[in-house]
């Protein structure tokens, strides 16, 4: 059948997916075919972080990423790549190098060699991912403590020149809230200034049924499309579960993994989430309708509820309900909601 999220917000802006190991290998062959379905542009989930790309320093290892592309280019998507340059998911290598000379050559190695390599395939880049504090600050992070703060523009400007044509994006959570999406706009306008090219931010969307309020969502958007580049929704998933730490706090110790309040529907989600939910998601795809000339892309971050990450994050062993098909690759009532927008 044509029904479908692409076809459905065809004319709006890309719906992406994120891809893991699994999804990549096509282990399940109802994964392989729903994302064809119903999406037109991919993220990849890990294999393109540094610790799998440069699992030791000038030994790079691209089957997975080769995989990733090659699967983007049968189905005709959207391909996109992440990440580049971030603080986690580091091989020890990079996480060790001290000073900047030794981090300008290890950025410039890393950022060339990837960018050169899937150069005219990849459509656009998370040069830089979650720089920022909560407040706005740099964050700290062996890029911060080794080069400077100047590793963002020396970043961006090594992605430009392995691959003009490719968008590149600044991409971090969180960026509702008003002090780091104040220091983000910072960020854009110091790259803007030093001469790099950025052509869009990644606002992750990592969100829950209620926070952020939707005046927020829409203000971070006009905040940046007021800096001349795209928006993208990049890792869409909105949480049914409680934040451990409010529950319990900050003591690791007293939170008890996947205890019956930190997993409250180890089964199926009650009635009146799945309408909660719905009502959500329906509520921010009308919002990004309303700017889709602002928009590039929105990405949901994980194919099915099964195999989201946030059922083991920030806590193992949850059951969470976050995307818009369920563990039976079915669309949920969400689903319905975001197409019955069209
Ligand atoms: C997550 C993946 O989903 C997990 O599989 C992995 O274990 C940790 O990273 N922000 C990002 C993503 O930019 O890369 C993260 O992805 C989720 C938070």
């Amino acid at each position: 059948s044509t029904v479908s999220l692409k076809n459905a917000y065809v004319k709006n802006f890309y719906i992406g997916t994120a891809l893991d190991t699994n999804q990549i290998l096509e282990t399940n062959p109802l994964t392989t075919s729903l994302i064809a379905k119903e999406f037109n542009s991919i993220t990849p989930e890990n294999c393109m972080k540094s610790m799998f790309l440069q699992p030791e320093k000038d030994k790079f290892d691209f089957k997975m990423a080769d995989k990733y592309v090659a699967f983007g280019e049968k189905h005709k998507m959207f391909i996109h790549g992440h990440t580049l340059i971030w603080h986690s998911q580091l091989p020890s290598w990079l996480s060790k190098v001290k000073d900047s000379v030794a981090m300008s050559e290890a950025m410039t190695k890393h950022i060339s060699t990837i960018v050169e390599k899937y150069k005219g395939r990849i459509g656009s880049w998370d040069v830089v991912n979650e720089a920022l504090n909560e407040d706005g600050t740099l964050r700290k992070s062996v890029f911060l403590n080794s080069y400077g703060k100047d590793f963002l523009t020396h970043a961006f400007k090594l992605a430009a020149k392995a691959d003009p044509k490719t968008d590149l994006y600044y991409n971090d959570y969180n960026l509702c809230n008003a002090k780091k999406r104040k220091g983000a706009v910072e960020l854009m306008k110091n790259l803007q200034k030093n001469g790099a090219k950025i052509d869009g931010v990644g606002e992750q969307g990592h969100w829950n049924l209620i926070t952020p309020t939707l005046d927020e969502i829409e203000q971070t958007i006009l905040d940046f499309s007021a800096l001349g580049v795209k928006v993208a929704i990049t890792e869409l998933d909105i949480t049914v579960l409680p934040n451990p730490w409010d529950v319990v706090g900050a003591d690791v110790s007293q939170r008890a993994e996947a205890s019956e309040k930190m997993n409250p529907y180890p089964k199926a989600l009650p009635e009146d989430i799945k309408i909660q939910l719905a009502a959500r998601y329906e509520a921010i795809f009308k919002l990004f309708i309303k700017h889709q000339d602002k928009i590039s892309r929105v990405t949901l971050w994980g194919v099915n509820d099964g195999q989201s990450w946030l059922n083991d994050w920030p806590i193992r062993g949850r059951s969470n309900y976050p995307l818009l098909f369920d563990r039976d690759f079915k669309p949920k009532e969400a689903y319905n909601s975001v197409m019955k927008l069209k």
